[in-house]
């Protein structure tokens, strides 16, 4: 176990992932968590966030200096780095020349934080304070052109500091150098795993639950999906899952959910509510009207399904951590139940939220799946917009334009596949225009839809680039759809990125 004391960093819990990366288990906890309680978990190395104050500030966080004399390794970083030098009696003052971005960095290979590992480099920095002089029996171990102690160390006591940000991807080696702390100082083995975490996950659940109920709306994306299979393989059939299929999935989409969790432990409901969620969408056109009816629509099934239950004691969500930083910190947990899922908390009859993902990133949620045993077809599903293939159907929804829709989407995601390019490319759909146009086929004049092919690149679905797919590949889905899909006679590939464009089309 490494404890991480939070000192309020916006890299925090990117500093615990990079920990689990290096297949060593840890925990974020607050700074102010008293020192016997710290000793009691009794960590092989802790480490000391960043945060947004000066350790010089009236009311900065500060920790018992005698957490220096517990024999912990201790890695400080950045605001935790400057912290540990002042506690140690070195000095911190606001430095005349700031640090911000990537930076050309001098290490000393002699360090063990630097073992194996080129003598230079950029490193990551963020500050306005430095290390003006360090404390008594450590030394700087690596600089940069503004900053004298861009790294510290002392080596005897086994406590070592970085000014710069080592788990952000900027950083040439950062995790590399917080593999060597964890290592080389701490002793750590690398030896925990996914399982560990499940294992762990699922008695913590099973702890908080004890024989209460849950509820959980299950869309069939990965996030929900792995929430559903930890929850279930924790209290089993005390789990309800209400699964509304509002006919605008994907091609055997519904079915796929159905298969993986309708046989086994946890209580499935389908609802097969197609035909509520066609008629109110009858003859509507604008997009945004139809995002809100099948919002509202959503909800009132929902609610319909929730009252037959009637009341739980908690409601899970399948949150993850980018959510949560989405969502702004404070108060998360409250914001995010709304941000997530519409406001549900709001009607159905339930006394806590349980979130068992909030703290993974959606890599980790795809690994956690697998290691629950979710079909890959699951866990590697790419993000698919709750009102579904309504806004991929321009203008009014028809059960027939529904129909190409489904036919030429799956071509183009199975074409995808094997070209192998399904992990490289973030999203990729069809989109059916609501415009026609005329072709020729067989001897034959013909008049009908545009299809729309769109495939991102992105790392944030903020931003997105359109992915560069090779003309090989794009021939063969042209070809293909053209000829197994009726009804659609021209097909066109999207090259716009985003923005200007959004990455749906409604
Ligand atoms: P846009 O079109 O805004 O999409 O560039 C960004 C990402 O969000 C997905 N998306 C949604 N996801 N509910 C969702 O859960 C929605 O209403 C929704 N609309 C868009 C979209 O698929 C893309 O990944």
């Amino acid at each position: 176990l490494v404890l991480v004391l939070d000192f309020g960093g916006q890299y925090n819990q990117l500093i615990a992932r990079r920990v689990r990366e290096c297949s060593v288990y840890c925990e974020v906890i607050p700074y102010h968590t008293p020192l016997h309680e710290i000793e009691r978990r009794a960590p092989i190395g802790i480490i000391f966030t960043g945060g947004p104050n000066s350790v010089f500030a009236g009311e900065a966080p500060s920790v018992d200096p005698k957490i220096f004399e517990l024999g912990i390794p201790v890695l400080g970083l950045c605001y935790g780095c400057q912290l540990m030098a002042q506690l140690l009696g070195g000095s911190v003052c606001s430095a005349e020349v700031k640090e911000f971005g990537k930076t050309e960095t001098q290490f000393d290979f002699q360090s063990p934080l630097f073992k194996g590992l080129p003598v230079s480099g950029i490193t990551w920095m963020s500050h306005n304070d430095y290390i003006d002089r360090l404390p008594a029996g450590f030394q700087s171990v690596a600089h940069t052109k503004g900053c004298p102690v861009a790294a510290m160390e002392c080596k005897e006591r086994r406590l070592y500091g970085m000014q710069y940000h080592p788990e952000v991807n900027h950083t040439e080696n950062g995790v590399a150098m917080l593999r060597n702390f964890l290592y080389e100082v701490c002793g750590a083995k690398g030896d925990w795993t996914m399982g560990d975490y499940a294992k762990r996950s699922i008695e913590t659940i099973r702890a908080q639950v004890g024989d209460g109920r849950v509820l959980l709306a299950l869309s069939g994306g990965v996030d929900s999906s792995v929430a559903a299979a930890l929850i279930s393989k924790a209290v089993g059939n005390q789990l309800t899952c209400i699964f509304v299929d509002h006919g605008l999935m994907r091609k055997n989409e519904g079915d796929e959910v159905e298969a993986a969790f309708g046989g086994g432990d946890l209580n499935f409901i389908r609802i097969n509510a197609r035909d509520r969620f066609l008629g109110k969408l009858a003859g509507v056109e604008e997009p945004e009207r139809k995002r809100k009816i099948i919002g509202e629509e959503f909800i009132r099934v929902f609610e319909e399904e929730a009252k037959k239950i009637g009341a739980v004691d908690f409601l899970a969500q399948g949150t993850i951590y980018p959510d949560v930083i989405e969502s702004g910190t404070g108060d998360a947990a409250v914001i995010k139940s709304h941000h997530n899922v519409g406001g549900l908390p709001d009607y159905v009859d339930f006394k806590e939220i349980i979130e068992p993902l909030r703290l993974l990133f959606k890599d980790e949620v795809r690994r956690l799946g697998l290691e629950l045993g979710l079909p890959d077809y699951l866990v590697w599903r790419q993000p698919f917009p709750g009102p579904g293939l309504a806004i991929r159907v321009i203008g009014e929804i028809t059960e027939e334009k529904l129909e190409i829709l489904r036919d030429a989407d799956f071509i183009f995601r199975e074409e995808i596949a094997k070209a192998g390019l399904d992990r490289d490319i973030h999203q990729y759909f069809a989109v059916i225009t609501n415009m026609r146009s005329v072709g020729v086929m067989g001897d034959g004049r013909t008049y009908d839809y545009t299809l729309a092919l769109r495939g991102v690149t992105t790392t944030d679905f903020m931003t997105a680039d359109w992915a560069r797919i090779p003309y090989e590949v794009l021939d063969r889905v042209s070809v293909r759809i053209i000829n197994e899909v009726r009804h659609i006679n021209r097909i066109v590939y999207d090259i716009t990125s985003k923005p200007p464009a959004t990455i749906e089309w409604e």
